[in-house]
């Protein structure tokens, strides 16, 4: 039985008849509770969904769906280390690398003794790091670190590290690379000192393309700048679950640090994939951040579904896509520092639950992931937002923002809130046509103009949206935030019942990507190749000269 044939879904169905085809200002003005019922707060966070197209009696659905889907006993086979991800045969446990003591997830099968020497063992290396003591070229000491990863061994680092640069060491660069155009290594190359420069080659395989070419370069130059006097074990560090292919590059042994299995891509910022972060922030920030996490994980194991903040946003997110038949779902960070939060979450929730058969391999006739996408709202207010706001599409919206600013300049930040909270207050409630024609009056225009600007200057509204405050940027709300997001995503693959933990869809490009690039240098190689791609070599060939 599919989730779409069970009496929690149809109960819901029948409710979209009549509260999906509610406009939000008619839900606040019948309900003075409403902000109050439809609300959560967590630990200097406050989710506030009373902008989402629902009631109280819509959450109690979703919460029903999520019981009948069996949501907590996923929970607990996760936290049990059960072989979740049964695609690639694997346990799921990122949220060993937050725990603060094991055993953990039992005493028979217990992960906390390697993930506890492996935070004191990077602890260990980013003190070292960050008091200078770590010495590159002829023992000068190191002044940059790079971190070459892509994916889960980028996005999660360079994402806390610029959402918490207010606490980053003030002498030490730390930089990230990814990339395969060499329009991002290069620039980056001429700006440093290969005496002083140390890479963190990141990766869980250690045979992704993108990182093992940025990584191969920047041996490259290493080489070149420092000859023969190179000692390639001063100036890398890797992370890898492939240990002996790292050393096999020429880091030294006690420079290669764990991640295991039961760790995916996506949710291992927590592991040494965030050494660079620590590097950045210190050892101290790196656990305020893991605390935070822990937090939210307790949160979700134990709270009740509808005072459970991942479980509330992930039946949200359900109740858009499958029952209002959203597509999309935009992150709208209203704070510089959270730029790369969108990305960081489009790879989490795509990747995770862009799925369409079920975790048995039946092809599901119901909608999973929507496309998630976002900017800077500030910034996205004076491109996009036309579109959320009268391009007729629905467009779920998360507005996000930090109270305090982490870089305050006078009067700013309260002129950056009220732009966020307008701007959800003015997608919700629009501005219908008389009141577009009291204000046209008052402008003293003919009855001609004021029809003709009328239909120009409705705001049909309705468009939902939820606003997560967050009291600071700090590291304890910073890792709350993601675990909540990590969560989220579990429950809507829990309820969409797919699996959340591989990635095979990745796979056929990387594959393809490896049978043309020898067609670049060999003509006769393309001729296996589509007629397409032929062309797209041909021109390439002709301008590659
Ligand atoms: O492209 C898919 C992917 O496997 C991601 O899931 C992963 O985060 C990324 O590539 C990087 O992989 P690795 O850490 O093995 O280099």
């Amino acid at each position: 039985m599919t989730i779409t044939s069970t009496p929690a879904w149809a109960a819901l169905e029948s409710h979209r008849q009549s509260v999906g085809k509610s406009h939000l200002k008619d839900l606040f003005a019948s309900d003075p509770n409403r902000v109050e019922s439809l609300s959560l707060t967590f630990d200097g966070i406050l989710y506030d969904f009373s902008k989402q197209r629902m009631t109280s009696e819509t959450l109690g659905l979703l919460a029903s769906l999520a019981r009948e889907a069996r949501v907590s006993e996923s929970t607990e086979r996760m936290f049990a280390g059960e072989r979740i991800n049964i695609s690639e045969g694997r346990s799921v446990l990122h949220v060993a690398l937050r725990r603060s003591a094991g055993p953990f997830p039992g005493s028979q099968f217990d992960v906390m003794p390697e993930v506890i020497e492996t935070r004191r063992r990077m602890a260990e290396f980013a003190e070292r790091l960050r008091s200078g003591k770590c010495l590159g070229h002829k023992g000068m000491p190191i002044r940059d670190v790079v971190n070459i990863g892509i994916g889960g061994s980028d996005l999660g680092p360079k994402m806390m590290g610029q959402a918490l640069r207010s606490l980053s060491h003030p002498a030490l660069g730390v930089h990230y690379i990814s990339n395969l155009d060499a329009a991002q290594l290069a620039p980056l190359l001429q700006t440093l000192d290969p005496r002083t420069t140390l890479f963190i080659v990141v990766s869980k395989t250690f045979t992704t393309q993108e990182t093992m070419f940025n990584a191969n370069t920047a041996r490259e130059w290493l080489r070149a700048n420092l000859g023969d006097e190179l000692v390639s074990e001063n100036h890398f560090a890797a992370v890898s679950s492939k240990p002996e292919r790292a050393v096999e590059f020429g880091v030294s042994k006690d420079l290669v640090f764990p991640i295991w299995d039961w760790v995916g891509g996506r949710y291992s910022l927590w592991s040494a994939v965030g050494l660079a972060l620590m590097v950045a922030i210190g050892p101290h920030a790196f656990d305020e951040m893991l605390r935070g996490a822990e937090r939210m994980d307790e949160h979700f194991r134990t709270t009740p579904f509808e005072r459970n903040l991942p479980v509330v946003m992930a039946l949200i997110g359900i109740w858009n896509t499958n029952f209002l038949g959203a597509t999309t779902n935009s992150v709208l960070p209203y704070n510089e520092s959270l730029k790369y939060f969108p990305s960081f979450l489009q790879q989490l929730e795509m990747e995770s639950n862009g799925k369409s058969v079920s975790i048995g391999g039946e092809a599901l006739d119901y909608a999973t992931s929507p496309i998630v996408w976002g900017e800077l709202g500030n910034n996205g207010q004076h491109a996009f937002f036309q579109l959320l706001h009268q391009g007729g599409r629905l467009v779920p919206c998360d507005f996000i923002a930090a109270v305090r600013s982490d870089f305050p300049l006078p009067k700013h930040q309260e002129a950056l809130l009220s732009n966020c909270f307008a701007q959800s207050a003015a997608l919700a409630f629009g501005r219908n046509e008389s009141e577009v024609r009291a204000s046209l009056e008052k402008e003293s225009l003919s009855p001609k103009e004021i029809a003709d600007l009328l239909p120009h200057r409705v705001f049909a509204g309705n468009q939902p949206s939820s606003t997560m405050l967050l009291s600071s940027l700090n590291p304890g709300s910073l890792g709350s935030l993601v675990a909540l997001y990590e969560h989220k995503v579990f429950v809507q693959g829990a309820v969409w019942g797919i699996n959340s933990f591989d990635q095979w869809g990745v796979e056929l490009g990387k594959a393809v990507a490896n049978r043309i690039l020898p067609a670049v240098y060999e003509p006769e190689l393309a001729k296996m190749l589509d007629a397409s791609t032929q062309g797209l070599l041909n021109f390439s060939r002709k301008h590659l000269k």
